[in-house]
């Protein structure tokens, strides 16, 4: 019985870098489309009786990626793969955790119903907000890993006096954690989302007690998606006389050109290649190979 590696085009390099680190072969999926738009997809080596991992991206299609990976699934099991492992580093869909306007598409739910048809799901730091785990919607065993210790060992590395912030509630999952790795304190900010494109920060008193004097100011949160939630947040801090800030954020969609936007800001902006880009300095390869290990 062997392990082996198949992706997609878009998180082919994080596939190979998986595959380097566990010496386990790793194949790009022949994906394509039929003439009139159908998707077509097709393993290029035998799976029969081996397992396979199955590396996909999320971005920046989320819907093509969504019906790739679940064909992909669907297909290795049918070819008679014993277990089938789909890695999804950053988890696409899980915003969408409740309606927020009536008739609204549980998207989650249904992302997880489908991709409960593989045997393992791993995936980093997805956004739980409402659900308390992954085990609320999936229902295959999904298991979520979290590029935290990654994130506080680069604040460590590249800064000498920074100051955590998160710039909501949600956030407090990463910035307290990080925070507490490097043995400091998290301000977590509040935030309103009017709609998916307009947010407002309330900076709170404590922060703006801080002396940003000569300190490092490092917003961090899981996501950058339209960078609107960043960006109120950089304004915010730059009301307060903070200067040199930067952010890191786990996934690094940036929608509508948002990484051009935070960097006319003169904020700095790294992210994990959970979503491959130029900023993308994080590697989760070996967080995911040692996870993979466990399970063949
Ligand atoms: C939401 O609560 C997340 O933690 C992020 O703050 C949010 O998804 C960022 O979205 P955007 O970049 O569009 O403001």
């Amino acid at each position: 019985m062997k392990n082996l590696i198949f992706s997609d085009y878009r998180h082919f390099d994080l596939a190979k870098k998986i595959g380097r680190e566990l010496k386990f072969p790793c194949q790009r999926l022949v994906i394509k489309k039929f003439p009139d738009g159908e998707l077509y997809l097709r393993f290029p080596s035998s799976v029969k009786g081996n397992n396979v991992i199955l590396v996909f991206s999320s971005h920046p299609q989320p819907d093509e990626s969504l019906l790739e990976s679940y064909f992909a699934v669907k297909t290795a099991k049918d070819l008679g793969a014993k277990k089938v492992i789909l890695v999804i580093p950053y988890l696409f869909f899980m915003r969408q955790d409740k309606r927020f306007n009536p008739g609204e598409c549980l998207s989650s739910r249904i992302m997880a119903g489908m991709l409960s048809a593989a045997d393992y799901l791993i995936t980093v730091d997805p956004h739980l907000h409402r659900y308390k785990g992954l085990k609320e919607i999936f229902t295959n065993k999904a298991i979520r890993l979290s590029a935290n210790r990654l994130l506080a060992d680069y604040i460590k590395k590249h800064f000498k006096n920074p100051i955590i912030i998160g710039p909501d509630i949600e956030s407090y999952q990463w910035a307290e954690t990080i925070a507490y790795y490097l043995h400091l304190h998290a301000y977590v900010l509040r935030k309103e989302r009017f709609t998916s494109r307009r947010v407002k920060i309330k900076l709170s008193a404590s922060l703006e007690k801080e002396d940003f004097q000569r300190k490092e100011i490092i917003i961090v949160d899981d996501i950058i998606s339209t960078g609107k939630t960043i960006l109120e947040t950089i304004k915010n801090i730059k009301s307060l006389g903070g200067r040199n800030i930067n952010c890191l954020v786990v996934h690094g969609i940036f929608a509508e050109k948002a990484r051009e936007k935070i960097r006319k800001t003169g904020t700095k902006v790294i992210s994990s290649n959970t979503i491959s880009s130029p900023v993308a300095k994080i590697d989760v390869s070996s967080l995911i190979s040692k996870e993979i290990k466990k399970l063949v």
